[in-house]
């Protein structure tokens, strides 16, 4: 597998494939890789002549300074993991590589992704998907892939992807994978590894709260009223300091004030586990 630190010698190397007609599948990390993302990578070889992988912890998207220090980075091993799935090609900039212009907030240009950006994590995490939108737009420069990967975990980040692909007219296929699961139905995600081993334990009780509120909501057609058990189930462990668990349509990402059978929706979960903050979804398309 190629190992690239800098643009230069990643474009020389992709103009030639692309030159050759190859088509490039491109999946964009954080690193501290596990099965989640090892399932886009092979979803991109699978799909792709050549697959680039990018691990880059971007500090733009943080907004909180101690979740950037702590944030897991595993990166011998994550090469090693990437080499296994056959994965092309490796980009590991760093800071001066991306953001030459400095990365202080007034250094950086604004996206506003409209009312999908005000619920859910863009309220919670002012700024996120701003830092979201400039990586990937930078990195969809860099790599010019025809494919780009990206999970359904970070629903909303998918979101505003798609839109940020359109809107800027990349010509790339933005494309969704389902959320990939521990066997005891935890989301899959970096940060478990900050988890402790008590609080991995009680992890799991996320994805239940989201299968029960579903439950609720199909058998009852009460959006309250499966908010209500969803977010007790939670609270009864004692452990979780929840942020939100809404029930929202799949595309606009706003909360359904009712609801009737067949109807689609997601249900997004976030909450703080100790100082660790996780993430869930289903996603119902019927
Ligand atoms: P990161 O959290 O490393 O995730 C990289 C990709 O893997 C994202 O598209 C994410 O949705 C996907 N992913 C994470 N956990 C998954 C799971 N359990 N099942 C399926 N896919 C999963 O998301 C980011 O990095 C960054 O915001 C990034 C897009 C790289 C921009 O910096």
């Amino acid at each position: 597998m190629h190992i690239f630190k800098e643009t230069t010698s990643l474009r020389n190397f992709l103009i030639t494939e692309q030159n050759s007609s190859k088509t490039v599948g491109f999946v964009p990390t954080m690193g501290a890789l596990h099965d989640g993302h090892l399932a886009l990578i092979k979803k991109s070889t699978a799909e792709n002549d050549i697959t680039i992988c990018s691990i880059y912890v971007n500090p733009t998207q943080f907004n909180n300074s101690d979740d950037l220090d702590k944030y897991p980075r595993t990166i011998d091993k994550d090469i090693n993991l990437l080499e296994n799935v056959g994965c092309t090609a490796v980009f590991l900039p760093d800071d001066t590589i991306m953001y030459p212009e400095g990365k202080n907030k007034e250094d950086l240009i604004e996206f506003n992704f409209g009312s999908i950006e005000t619920v859910m994590e863009g309220a919670k995490r002012p700024g996120h998907f701003n830092g979201v939108g400039i990586v990937v737009s930078k990195l969809f420069h860099i790599v010019q892939p025809t494919k780009a990967y990206f999970g359904l975990k970070d629903l909303q980040q998918f979101l505003i992807i798609r839109k940020l692909t359109n809107a800027l007219s990349f010509p790339i296929d933005v494309i969704g994978h389902p959320t990939e699961r521990a066997e005891d139905g935890l989301a899959l995600s970096s940060r478990n590894m900050r988890l402790s081993e008590s609080q991995r334990e009680i992890a799991p009780i996320l994805y239940k709260a989201l299968q029960e509120t579903k439950n609720i909501l199909e058998s009852s057609e009460d959006v309250e009223k499966a908010i209500e058990k969803g977010t007790q189930l939670i609270d009864e462990t004692n452990q979780f300091q929840i942020e939100y668990l809404e029930i929202t349509d799949t595309k606009s990402l706003k909360k359904l004030d009712s609801y009737s059978k067949g109807q689609n929706y997601a249900i997004c979960v976030a909450a703080w586990l100790g100082n660790v903050r996780l993430i869930d979804n289903i996603l119902i398309e019927n």
